[in-house]
This record gives C-alpha cells, sequence and structure tokens, in this order.
C-alpha cells in the first residue's frame, strides 16, 4: 500500500533523511520510532505532499506522490505535528468545513462527519469553539479531520501527543480499531506506543533507518545469545560448574537482588532449558523457576541510537 524508495531530503547542507526505504502492506500498522530530530515528520510530510523530496521516490495506494498527487491526497488521511485549527470555529463547524473541501457532501459528509465524531468521541463538545478545548481534545479533533472522509491510508504525526493516560489508551484503542481496513503509519518517541499497536516499526536515527522488524523480533535480534534465568530453593548446594559443563552455557551469572536466582547465557540457537532441569533435579537443587529473558524494545531502541553501535552489529 505504501512503499518509499531511497527517499532523502536535504536542507542546504544538511541531509534530514537520507536513502530511506520501507513498505507497509495494506492493513499494516507501522510506527516510526526515533529521537527528536530524527527525519520523522519530515518523511510523513513528503508522503503527504507536504514538501518535496531531493530524491527517491515513493507509492501510495497505487500512485506515485510526485506524478499523482491528487490521487494521493485523496486516499490519505494527514494528522500533521501541530494539527491545523481554526480555532474560531465550533468542532461542528470546522469538521463540517474539513469534510467540503475533502470533497463530500449530502448523505457522504453527515456519515463521515458523525463516524468521525463517534470514533474520536467527540459527542459532548460538536459544539464547541475549538479555542476553548484543551489540548487533548483539540488533538482528538485533529484525528478526526484525517478521517473524516475514510481515507485508505492514515498518517498521523505522535497522535497522543499531549493527551492524559486515559485518552492515549483510548485513542490507541481506536487506531488499532482501523487496523485491517485502514493502513497507518503513526510517529512516535514512545516506545511502549509502538509494542502496543503496531506490527511493524521502522527505527529512524538522524535521518536513516537504523532497523525496520515486528517489534518483537528487533528485541530478539539484539540477543547475540540466548538466556534463561532460573530459581532455585537450596542456594547452599548449588554447584556453578556442573551448569557450565553443560554443552552449548556460555555463562552462569547471580541475577541481581534474587537470592538462588540466576542467569544462563546459551550460545545462538542452542536449548539447555532440558538438560539444565535435568541437572538441577538430579543435584536436588530444588527447581523453582525457569524462564526465558528478553529484550525489551527501549533496550533496542538505546542499543540502535547511540553512536557507538548501528544495526550492523545486530
Ligand atoms: N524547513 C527546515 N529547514 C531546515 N531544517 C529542517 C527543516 N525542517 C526540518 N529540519 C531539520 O530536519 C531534521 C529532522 O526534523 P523532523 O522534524 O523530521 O524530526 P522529527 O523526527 O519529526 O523530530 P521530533 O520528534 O522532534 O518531532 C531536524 O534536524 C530539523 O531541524
Ligand atoms: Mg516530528
Amino acid at each position: 500500500m505504501i512503499c518509499v524508495k531511497n527517499l532523502s531530503k536535504r536542507y542546504g547542507d544538511f541531509a534530514a533523511i537520507h536513502d530511506i526505504s520501507f513498505s507497509v502492506d495494506k492493513g499494516e500498522i507501522l510506527a516510526f520510532l526515533g529521537p527528536n530530530g530524527a527525519g520523522k515528520t519530515t518523511t510523513m510530510r513528503i508522503l503527504t505532499g507536504f514538501a518535496p523530496a531531493t530524491s527517491g521516490t515513493a507509492m501510495v495506494a497505487g500512485f506515485d506522490i510526485f506524478e499523482n498527487p491528487m490521487e494521493v491526497k485523496r486516499r490519505i488521511g494527514y494528522l500533521p505535528e501541530h494539527p491545523p485549527l481554526y480555532l474560531d470555529l465550533t468542532v461542528s463547524e470546522y469538521l463540517k468545513f474539513v469534510g467540503k473541501i475533502k470533497g463530500l457532501s449530502g448523505q457522504r459528509l453527515t456519515s463521515g462527519f458523525n463516524s468521525a465524531i463517534e470514533k474520536c468521541n467527540l459527542g459532548d463538545v460538536t459544539g464547541r469553539l475549538i479555542n476553548n478545548l484543551s489540548r487533548g481534545y483539540r488533538q482528538r479533533v485533529g484525528l478526526a479531520q484525517s478521517l473524516i472522509h475514510d481515507p485508505e491510508v492514515l498518517i498521523l504525526d505522535e497522535p497522543t501527543n499531549g493527551l492524559d493516560p486515559k485518552q492515549i489508551i483510548e485513542i490507541r484503542d481506536l487506531i488499532q480499531n482501523l487496523k485491517g481496513e485502514h493502513t497507518v503509519i503513526l510517529s512516535t518517541h514512545i516506545l511502549p506506543e509502538a509494542t502496543a499497536v503496531c506490527q511493524k516499526v521502522v527505527i529512524i536515527n538522524k535521518g536513516q533507518i537504523v532497523a525496520v522488524d515486528s517489534p518483537e523480533r528487533l528485541s530478539s535480534q539484539l540477543s547475540h545469545s540466548e538466556r534463561l534465568a532460573f530459581t532455585i530453593a537450596k542456594k547452599e548446594s548449588f554447584n556453578a560448574q556442573k551448569v557450565l559443563s553443560l554443552a552449548g552455557v556460555t555463562r552462569l551469572t547471580e541475577e541481581p537482588g534474587k537470592a538462588g536466582s540466576f542467569i544462563v547465557e546459551t550460545q545462538q540457537g542452542c536449548d539447555v532449558r532440558e538438560k539444565l532441569a535435568c541437572t538441577i533435579v538430579e543435584n536436588g537443587w530444588g527447581l523453582l523457576e525457569m524462564r526465558p529473558l528478553t529484550v525489551s524494545l527501549e533496550e533496542v531502541f538505546l542499543h540502535l541510537t547511540t553512536e557507538e553501535k548501528g544495526v550492523q552489529e545486530v
């Protein structure tokens, strides 16, 4: 549905984005994850036709964004970083105005309006001036204007920015409900947002993509080795050598702050669970727990966006 190839944008000598390529399938939700200044907004502005690219191509819903910008715009709903609101209109006046400039009229305008109001939970404020709304409600109005023409593709620049925790959950639910019918790209620096809502994550840093994968696969990519934690009841009789001598085990450490808990590192692809469990039982150490340790996306993110380490090493 969206295919971006070798997209670059330069401001003078400065490359805001450099050689970016990724794709999003129909019905998929993709997170653009990166720190401030990474190039998320720049990429979104190019995809929505608000800014030209210096080089590269992008297709949205089968149309080239540079050759057929109007066709692309018809199929895109865009929530910019700063929602484009007219503060002296009421919510209802504003949304109807936006619906009309997006080409809706009559029954299509009414149903688009009602559905956007319902999806964004704006029923109680339709008659209020946008100027008098709280920031979270303004954000919802911004989201409603992006949805009103029921676009195939939604591009949402930090959609939960400025919302309270309850509203964040509501907006995430809303975005999740768009999955399948709509194709969504959203940007965020909030890592749990990417894991909570998206099937695919593009991590971008200093204008370049450092990783593209599912949240789960990104976590497992990071660890060169696999790790298991186990807890035993009889720490006094534990013999580390017996565990270290198992084939595939590379390291054994105590889990900090947890008496009787240890972490075993093994070579990649080596499953020692069965042998380890037998060893613990045969030696009478009292196996209480055994679990695999996964790396959180936070760790991947920090790893991928620090100076020293790039995705090449992963
Ligand atoms: N019009 C412009 N002129 C010059 N530099 C620009 C312009 N627009 C963006 N940039 C630069 O391009 C880089 C990428 O900016 P962008 O807004 O895309 O980042 P972002 O990932 O959206 O960051 P944030 O998380 O803070 O919103 C930044 O260094 C920014 O200063
Ligand atoms: Mg931005």
